[in-house]
């Protein structure tokens, strides 16, 4: 599925990977530039066949769909495939800022057009962002783009990188542009506090901070360091890649979206960072470390010891996935596959 989702009948499986955001958060809500690593852990979504009755069957439960804004969104965008058994699996916690609503919008995004006798990956993508939107409420299309591309992306009005491809924003108007960066092959550290986030209300809260008078002055030093990022992953800067990242952090504090929790995290693993920070909305959720070479263990150690939950992960090489009857799945597994000791 590298260009386009494929037409397929019942039964198959789609995964998509979840995502870090490296430099850029919330200023990309504002029309600046964010980079995201799209990461080696998966959501999958199983299409088992159809359902026996006049309801979509979720994890067994007729019930469980009208809970889940995300699928109710993704299955009133296609009436015409009719009532589903569906089940998710998934090695990605639930409000982390890890990408899982992303990774399980996309995979059933995907299913539901290879039902249709499928589509090209822009429509995925553009579809994926409006039924993640219309279920939030509020956000930019990193998330969705990540699970649909995989690897390394800009997303933003600027163009940086090799173009994939431009996405309409939700009033008709802006206009955002998905760009392919390299993989630079590092191991990164993840550290989720437990604490689950609320993108919408975060995202809504500095809205309002941004609504002072230094606000265009901090998006504008965020898109800076989103651009001299971009440069730095080019030449495979691990220095200069960390030390941005420190710097996305202290004005990540000016938008005052840290947490007690993500403090600790982020003190416990300085000495093994070149650089280390808050990633997605924040107010809970997760950091994102770029460890010393070599002490990825040690970093994710440091984590747990004080209470977090350490994932070390490379850069997933391929976005949604569709996996026909017969051949593997290509999910990871449990959390605990992919978490440091
Ligand atoms: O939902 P999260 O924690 O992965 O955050 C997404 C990043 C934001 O920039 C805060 C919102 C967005 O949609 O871009």
């Amino acid at each position: 599925m590298s260009e386009e989702v494929p037409a397929c009948g019942l039964p198959f499986v789609v995964n998509a990977p979840g995502k870090a955001i490296l430099f850029g958060e919330h200023a990309v809500v504002h029309g600046r530039t964010a980079i995201v690593l799209a990461l080696d852990a998966r959501t999958e979504v199983g299409f088992r066949g159809k359902a026996g009755g006049t309801r979509t069957v979720y994890n067994g439960s007729t019930e469980l769909p009208r809970a889940n804004p995300y699928l109710q969104e993704a299955l009133s965008r296609h009436p015409s495939v009719g009532p589903l058994d569906l089940y998710v699996r998934s090695g990605l916690p639930q409000a982390s800022g890890l990408g899982s609503s992303a990774a399980f919008t996309v995979s059933l995004t995907a299913g539901l057009l290879a039902l249709e006798g499928g589509a090209s990956r822009l429509r995925l993508a553009e579809e994926s962002f409006r039924t993640e939107r219309g279920a939030q409420g509020v956000g930019s299309p990193v998330d969705t783009s990540a699970a649909v591309a995989g690897g390394v992306l800009a997303v933003g009005a600027k163009t940086v990188g090799d173009r994939l491809w431009e996405l309409p924003g939700t009033d008709g108007t802006a206009l955002w542009s998905v760009a392919r960066l390299p993989d630079p092959g590092w191991t990164w550290v993840v550290g989720f506090t437990g604490v689950a986030k609320d993108t919408a209300t975060v995202v809504r809260r500095v809205g309002e901070r941004l609504r002072a008078p230094d606000g265009p002055q901090l998006l504008d030093q965020i898109e800076s360091v989103s651009s001299r990022g971009a440069r730095a992953l080019l030449a495979r800067d691990r220095r200069e890649v960390g030390a941005l990242m420190n710097e996305n952090q202290r004005l990540l504090l000016e938008l005052g979206i840290s947490h007690p929790r993500l403090e600790s995290l982020l003190k416990s693993v300085g000495e093994h960072a070149v650089g280390a920070k808050i990633t997605g909305a924040g107010g809970g959720g997760s950091v994102l470390v770029l460890p010393k070479e070599g002490e990825e263990v040690l970093a994710g150690r440091a984590i747990s010891r004080v209470g977090g939950v350490p994932f070390l992960l490379r850069v997933a090489a391929s976005g949604a996935t569709l996996v026909p009857p017969g051949e593997r799945p290509q999910a990871r597994g449990a959390p605990s596959a992919s978490q440091a000791g």
